[in-house]
């Protein structure tokens, strides 16, 4: 009986388990095609950039910044600043130069090349 339910309880497990990493997987997909960047350089230049002292990241150690708006949940952001309709090639050019796309941000512009703001905006697509 105590078995039969920790068994039941384990396969629920797996099964979530497995369903979780490929949805991780067709979300990391998805975010490669969009954008051609690697998203795992993307998670690294986040940090290099000063992006986690103003900003919540999931998956970026001690990014837990409050200045910006948490980029938790980011692929599923409909507008970016509020301003710019959600699209690979406006993120890009609002993660290099945000005063590009609305000269009031309190955004800065942080040194990011356009090649680097690539793989950082693929690795923000990843975040649902
Ligand atoms: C000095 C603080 C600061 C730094 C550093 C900073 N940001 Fe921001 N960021 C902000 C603020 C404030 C906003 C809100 C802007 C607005 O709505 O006008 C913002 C908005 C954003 C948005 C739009 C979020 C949304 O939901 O609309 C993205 C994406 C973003 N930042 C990414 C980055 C990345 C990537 C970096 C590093 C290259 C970075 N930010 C560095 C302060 C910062």
């Amino acid at each position: 009986m105590v078995v039969g339910l920790i068994l039941v309880l384990l396969i629920g497990a797996g099964i979530y388990a497995g369903y979780q990493i490929k949805f991780d997987q067709e979300a990391r997909a998805r975010a490669i095609a969009l954008t051609t960047g690697n998203p795992d350089v993307g998670r690294h230049l986040a940090q290099r950039y000063g992006c986690a002292g103003c900003h919540t990241i999931p998956g970026v150690p001690r990014a837990q910044g409050r200045v910006g708006p948490t980029l938790k949940g980011f692929a599923a952001r409909v507008y970016i600043g509020g301003v710019a309709t959600n699209s690979p090639d406006k993120l890009i050019q609002w993660i290099e130069n945000p005063r590009s796309i609305d000269p009031n941000t309190a955004m800065p512009i942080t040194g990011i090349s356009r090649a680097e703001a690539r793989h950082v905006a693929a690795y923000l697509y990843t975040l649902r």
